[in-house]
């Protein structure tokens, strides 16, 4: 149900040239954001997701001096959460402080992954809008595969619906 709005979103926007010319909507907006420990990571996944024509909305960090994960993950969260971005990815050291903080925000349903098919299961059954990966447990190329199987996953909806609906029951 919020992935056929989402497609609604992507298509629904006005288009753009873009990159390699494909027409892309003006909302086929992925927000990334990291802490310290992937900075490098996020960068390579920014530069993926635009071949795959999303634009990456990188909210940074561009240093590398040490910083706090939770602000990082609350601000990528209020983009999706604002609608500004349909989707977002978080990068940390486990990705899992980064996840926690993002998880706090209403409306976001994030969750780590180190394989391709949970990428997939937390959009197909848990519609999912955020994903979260460890720069210190998964290796790039590995983490793009994981990028890639969340962005070509669409939400099964149905039981998966009801379900969600009682994810955001709890957050009220
Ligand atoms: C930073 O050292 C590290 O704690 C952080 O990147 C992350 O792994 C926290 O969950």
């Amino acid at each position: 149900m919020v992935w056929t709005s989402l497609t609604a979103v992507v298509s629904g926007g006005e288009t753009s040239k873009h990159g390699n010319g494909a027409k892309m909507s003006a909302n086929r907006r992925i927000v990334l954001s990291s802490d310290h420990a992937a900075i490098e990571l996020r960068q390579a996944i920014a530069k993926h997701v635009e071949t795959l024509g999303w634009e990456a909305v990188d909210i940074g960090p561009t240093t590398s001096e040490s910083t706090h994960y939770p602000k990082h993950g609350e601000a990528a969260a209020r983009h999706v959460a604002s609608g500004d971005c349909v989707l977002g990815i978080i990068v940390c050291g486990t990705g899992q402080g980064i996840m926690m903080a993002a998880n706090k925000v209403k409306g976001i349903r994030c969750g780590v992954c180190s394989d391709t098919f949970s990428a997939k299961m937390i959009r197909a059954h848990n519609d999912a809008n955020m994903l979260s990966l460890g720069g210190r447990v998964v290796g790039e190329g590995l983490a793009l595969e994981i990028v890639e199987a969340f962005l070509t996953t669409d939400f099964e909806g149905g039981r998966h619906g009801t379900r969600v609906d009682m994810i955001k029951e709890i957050e009220g």
